[in-house]
């Protein structure tokens, strides 16, 4: 096993590397002179210092092509049909909680109601759509067209991409896919994370490897890009285990592959098991993301976004890959911070991006309080109109 850099990233802190490089470039430092900077003064290895200039270039160039006045919408499903023990993310298991959806999806069309209309007497033109959670396909097909109905009468004209994370393969069905294709959803996740029975038993997924690949298969019949998303460092995997679960996701040759790293926040059950992983495996998941790179590049693909989280296993990364010219346009939006993300749902944090400032509205974090709340939430967003109207 070779040996690994312990400090990838060197001092170079934070989720948004790449945010950081491209204020470099806004600064007029030279490729050159930035490079310089990241591998001698913050000690970022050679592979991080090319691929966050790579990235702060595009992400440079996406924010000088936008639109005027363009935003996007975020829409927040925290439904799943089981909780995974690793996720990181608010979500209830509809296996315990199915009665508390339709209650939700009225609250959260009230809002996305209001909002709609903050959108349109600003005048503002939606570039990206993001449904995500959870797991939006959690939804039957009624509830899909109830909520997505509306935003595709009122902004489709002018998205640039819509997608809905459909994630869990287990959610995924023919009518559905086809009742988001009739939305105009034009791009999906179906995400495997692992193609490891084993590991999917261990962590709780509550699917089978073949519901994937039947999932992806169906989703083939539409004109969707299609993401997966992979994880390294998943409990017990080995180098060969990981392996095999990108070659498999590879060999059916979707447009976008997301290889995170294992981060086990607080909240996770798995944390207490995080100081024994973390020694045993930062070796193991470098070599993991190495591979990743490797086979990724030879098989076509570029990465298009990269974000670091805490607690990652060895001060790793999470990178998003694009076949051809196809990356979530959301992605690089959201998380280089270069354009308003407007956004509805439990949890949901409505960024706004000015000229000269960056402001957040906060929605509350557990679904009954927000239910309770909607006024409040409501009346906090009518921020946004004074917001726009000194920035834009
Ligand atoms: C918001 S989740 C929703 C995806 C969808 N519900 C699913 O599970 O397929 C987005 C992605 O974050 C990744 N993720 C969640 N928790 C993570 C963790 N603790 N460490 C690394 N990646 C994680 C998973 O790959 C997951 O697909
Ligand atoms: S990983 Fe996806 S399916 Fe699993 S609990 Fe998290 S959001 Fe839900």
């Amino acid at each position: 096993m070779t040996e690994k850099n312990l400090k990838p990233w060197g001092e170079l802190y934070g989720i948004r590397p790449v945010n950081q490089i491209r204020q470099m470039l806004e600064q007029n430092m030279t490729e050159d002179e930035i490079i310089f900077h990241l591998k001698n003064d913050l000690k970022v290895d050679d592979t991080r210092a090319k691929m966050s200039l790579y990235l702060g270039k595009k992400e440079y160039n996406e924010k000088k092509s936008l639109r005027k006045n363009s935003v996007s919408l975020y829409i927040g499903i925290p439904f799943c049909p089981t909780r995974c023990a690793y996720c990181s993310f608010f979500s209830m298991g509809t296996d315990r909680m199915a009665k508390h959806v339709e209650p939700y999806l009225e609250g959260l069309l009230k809002e996305l109601f209001e909002t709609t209309k903050i959108i349109k007497d600003l005048g503002l033109l939606v570039d990206t759509v993001y449904v995500g959670g959870g797991t939006p396909t959690t939804l039957n097909p009624e509830q899909l067209v109830k909520l997505l109905g509306p935003v595709y009468d009122n902004f489709g004209s002018s998205l640039r991409e819509f997608t809905v994370e459909a994630g869990r393969p287990d959610t995924v069905t023919e009518s559905k896919l086809h009742t988001l294709s009739l939305l105009g959803v034009d791009r999906i996740s179906i995400n495997p994370q692992s193609l490891n029975q084993k590991t999917l038993d261990k962590i709780g997924r509550k699917h089978t490897t073949e519901q994937v690949y039947k999932a992806f298969n169906i989703a083939r019949k539409f004109d969707f890009k299609i993401n997966m998303d992979t994880i390294t460092g998943l409990p017990d995997e080995t180098e060969d285990d990981f392996k095999y679960t990108l070659d498999e996701v590879l060999a059916l040759n979707p447009e976008n592959i997301t290889v995170h790293t294992l981060s086990i926040k607080r909240a996770a059950d798995l944390k207490k098991k995080q100081e024994e992983l973390e020694n045993k495996m930062a070796s193991i998941v470098g070599n993991m993301t190495d591979y990743s790179h490797e086979s990724l590049i030879k098989n076509g693909y570029k990465p298009y976004y990269l974000y670091r989280q805490r607690d990652i296993l060895g001060h790793l990364e999470n990178v998003g890959w694009e076949k051809g010219d196809t990356p979530c346009l959301y992605n690089i939006l959201m998380m280089g911070e270069i354009q308003t993300v407007i956004s509805v749902g439990v949890g949901a944090v409505t960024k706004l991006v000015g000229k000269n400032k960056t402001e957040r509205i906060f929605n509350m974090k557990d679904v009954f309080e927000y239910l309770n709340r909607l006024d409040e939430i409501n009346e906090k967003k009518k921020y946004i109109y004074k917001f726009m109207e000194e920035e834009i």
